[in-house]
């Protein structure tokens, strides 16, 4: 009897042991940063069939976290209000495709950049009336909501312009000719116009727009969290290990 009590008193001993050790381990538990992207954007970000958000800019966050040992949240935002959202502390930063400019510049805080874009004009398969920019003059052409693709269009002197929330609203428009021709970021451009099941065969890219652009994370100003050295510092690493390439290749082609 005296024996039986005896191993039980070191049964428990050895799983309360066994308890602390797990909390000690989690307990440490690394930096995480919940990120704001708007999953309209493929192949920057965008919901697969599964349901997950994907694309180039999630692989390019969680290879960067990998390397500096930080944790992420993707929260899928609409980019109505992403910006209005990152104000209101709702989350420590965006991954979008957003494009530095000096305007947002003012607002918000930017790490270096990590992907370069021009906008790319969007036509249906069979039109032949618009080739370059000029050829919107009298045209209606849709764009995602205050993007750089819309600030692009108000420059071109006759060009009517028509907002929507997501990019594949502004092409579906397009294909039922509501629209004359669509403004959006080169890589979106491409996937829509050559490879989504949705347009395949149904639109082409005219041209593009040389806007010279380059994507940034985002953050409040004076970077708050102190996630722009992490990422900065990770984004040089993975260049260098090929990572960087890589992830290019999976989502875009031929690494620049
Ligand atoms: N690069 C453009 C901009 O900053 C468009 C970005 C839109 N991104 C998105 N995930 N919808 O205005």
């Amino acid at each position: 009897m005296k024996q039986w009590k005896l191993v039980c008193a070191l049964m428990a001993i050895v799983m309360v042991v066994t308890l602390l050790a797990g909390c000690a381990q989690a307990a440490p538990s690394a930096k995480k940063f919940v990120i704001a992207s708007d999953a309209s954007f493929p192949p920057m970000e965008f919901v697969d069939e599964a349901k997950k958000i994907v694309g180039f800019d999630i692989d390019l966050i969680n290879a960067i976290a990998k390397d500096q040992k930080f944790e992420v949240e993707i929260k899928n935002t609409a980019w109505d209000g992403i910006f209005a959202g990152l104000e209101a502390g709702q989350y420590d930063a965006i991954l979008s495709s957003v494009t530095i400019t000096d305007e947002r510049k003012e607002k918000y805080d930017f790490s270096d950049p990590y992907f370069n874009a021009n906008q790319g004009i969007v036509v249906r398969a069979d039109d032949n009336t618009i080739k370059t920019e000029k050829d919107l003059a009298g045209k209606t052409v849709g764009v995602q909501i205050e993007t750089t693709g819309a600030i692009a269009v108000r420059k071109i002197e006759g060009a009517r312009i028509k907002q929507f929330d997501t990019p594949d609203l502004a092409m579906l428009d397009l294909v039922n000719k509501n629209v004359d021709a669509v403004v959006v970021d080169t890589p979106v451009a491409a996937g829509y116009a050559l490879q989504s099941e949705q347009f395949k065969g149904k639109l082409k890219i005219a041209s593009e727009i040389v806007t010279d652009e380059t994507y940034g994370l985002t953050v409040q100003k004076g970077d708050p969290k102190k996630l722009l050295p992490l990422f900065n510092a990770g984004l040089k690493n993975i260049k260098a290990s090929g990572e960087y390439n890589k992830i290019y290749e999976k989502w875009i082609g031929k690494a620049p």
